[in-house]
């Protein structure tokens, strides 16, 4: 076994329980080379910022050479790096200063889909049918006389068919191929075990480099069962329950980790990972277990209305669910995928938010103060919350969604695939500000690869830093003070006669009150040692969250 640069006898092999986890995609957050995307020295060059913000660990979305036809989620090569973004000695360079900096590292690991340009599948268009090249992904022949449509009428969940005609080495149009997401995106045949043993490659790859985890992209689509006759897409939606769905969450996705958890085992402390699976909440704990990945993301606050009875269900369900497979929960409201938290509290609960970035975000008006104030208290209740959360680049600096990137500047496969439909997830992955003015407010010294919109600059590092009140200090306080709650995982309600108040203590009587209502309501006695908004005479004010001790 080889134990690469994070080994360390004496690492707490639980780390993982209870961490903040920072979200970078990488290509918004620092351009150290000045081309307009961000690369691994911009994150080396920013590690006194994430040392000062106080996190455990970073997750990196995938940095791995790409067209980017999906933001990187469409993988030419697992185990290089993206020559935009920088060498595997500049990985290796940015592993050894996390970890100097006493910080971990989780990376984003793509399994579903290859990208289209992809050896294997460049292997697979030069090769006839029934080889062995093809059968690293779901080839099938079409329907109808001459094969000219698709084999079921499925669709990518970016919107169009799943399946698209290849043309045959010799020209003629061919057979077709699956894919759940963009065409760019080929899935891949997890029953072909050469395809299993290389991400067991993959792993101890990055592991070897001292990677100290992964986060698992689409965890629940990997396993399928594709007999013929294919069901239609009506059948599948209407009928099937989950365990035997073709595609999604097939009980045998289990066995692919089992696998993995084996080859995590090998390192000192084992490598962590942890399940992105769109999966009803009692479906979770599988992906949790510690033979399987370990830990699986909980959506369901970044779903929730702003309510306090929504909050509490989802709390004690999901506490209850990490018990289950001794897990601990995660708590998420934003990442590269939706619409950044601090706008969707701007925006009435049951907004759709997919309409609503349509019409250029503007219809509801956004409350952007009420937003910010709901984000900011919903992020300091889950920082009092047992097991680990994870934040998103930007969401300290309490950053807005940006709505209004023009059509032709828009990246999103989402975008292309749904015409007048949907705008897709632009607008929460534009580079961040760093600084107040300046080409693209410091992100890097030329123009951004997404436009930032002129108030960018208010919510940079550089303002923030500046000012006692900013979301930046806040959440640097709030880390602080969380690390004395990393310790245990124990959590008690405190029953109140205010319905719109969740209170609850954690071990060292450490209270945390959220007042979701329109009133202030009463602190119980104690000293408060952060509030996520002023408090009003000595009460707590509406829409903010308090500590006391
Ligand atoms: C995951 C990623 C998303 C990506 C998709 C396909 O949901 O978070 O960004 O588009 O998988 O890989």
């Amino acid at each position: 076994m080889r134990s690469g640069s994070g080994f360390d006898e004496t690492v707490d092999a639980n780390w993982w329980r209870q961490a903040t986890v920072y979200q970078i995609y990488p290509r918004s957050f620092a351009d150290a080379d000045g081309d307009g995307i961000g690369d691994l020295p911009g994150v080396v060059s920013r590690i006194p910022y994430l040392k000062s913000l106080g996190i455990d660990a970073v997750w990196l979305s995938p940095f791995y050479p790409s067209a980017l036809a999906d933001g990187g989620y469409d993988v030419d090569d697992y185990r290089n790096v993206d020559p935009r973004l920088g060498t595997l000695d500049d990985f290796d360079e940015m592993v050894a200063a996390l970890h100097e900096a006493g910080i971990k590292l989780i990376v984003d690991i793509v399994p579903n889909h290859t990208s289209d340009r992809h050896e294997w599948f460049k292997e697979a268009l030069a090769s006839p049918e029934g080889s062995p090249a093809r059968e690293r992904y779901i080839f099938r022949d079409g329907a109808g006389p001459s094969g000219c449509e698709p084999p079921a009428d499925w669709e990518s969940l970016f919107g169009g068919p799943a399946w698209t005609r290849v043309r045959e080495p010799d020209g003629t149009p061919g057979q077709w191929y699956l894919h759940l997401f963009a065409k760019e995106q080929p899935d891949l045949n997890w029953d072909n075990r050469e395809v299993r043993d290389d991400f067991l490659k993959t792993l101890r790859f990055w592991s070897d480099r001292g990677v100290d985890g992964f986060r698992v992209d689409v965890a629940h689509a990997l396993a399928k069962d594709l007999t013929e006759p294919l069901p239609p897409k009506a059948v599948i939606d209407a009928t099937l329950p989950h365990g035997s769905h073709p595609f999604w969450d097939r009980d045998e996705v289990h066995d692919i980790y089992a696998e993995w958890r084996q080859v995590f085992n090998e390192y000192h402390p084992p490598r962590t990972a942890v399940a992105e699976a769109g999966v009803p909440a009692h479906r979770r704990p599988r992906y949790a277990s510690a033979d399987g990945l370990g830990q699986a993301f909980n959506f369901d606050l970044l779903m929730a209305d702003w309510d306090a009875a929504a909050f509490r269900r989802i709390i004690e369900e999901n506490l209850e669910l990490a018990r289950a497979s001794d897990a601990s929960s995660t708590w998420v409201f934003s990442n590269h995928d939706v619409v950044r938290h601090a706008t969707r509290y701007a925006l009435p609960n049951g907004t759709d938010l997919h309409a609503w970035l349509l019409g250029g975000g503007a219809d509801p008006q956004p409350d952007k103060e009420q937003g910010l104030l709901r984000a900011r208290a919903a992020t300091l209740l889950a920082l009092a919350l047992p097991g680990s959360v994870y934040l998103y680049q930007g969401e300290e600096l309490g950053l807005h969604e940006v709505t209004d990137i023009p059509a032709d500047a828009r990246q999103d496969p989402a975008f292309f695939r749904n015409p007048g439909v949907e705008v897709g997830r632009d607008g929460c992955r534009v580079p961040l500000p760093w600084t107040v003015t300046g080409p693209s407010f410091g992100f890097g010294d030329g123009k951004a690869h997404l436009p930032q919109p002129d108030w960018f600059g208010q919510y940079s590092v550089e303002a923030e830093t500046k000012d006692e009140a900013s979301t930046l200090r806040f959440y640097r306080k709030a880390l602080e003070l969380r690390r004395r709650l990393q310790t245990s995982e124990e959590l008690q309600w405190v029953e109140r006669t205010d319905a719109s108040a969740l209170h609850f203590v954690r071990p060292g009587g450490w209270h945390s009150i959220t007042n979701f209502g329109t009133e202030p309501v009463e602190l119980p006695a104690g000293t408060v040692v952060l509030s996520s908004a002023p408090l009003s005479e000595g009460k707590l004010p509406t829409d903010t969250t308090a500590w006391l001790v």
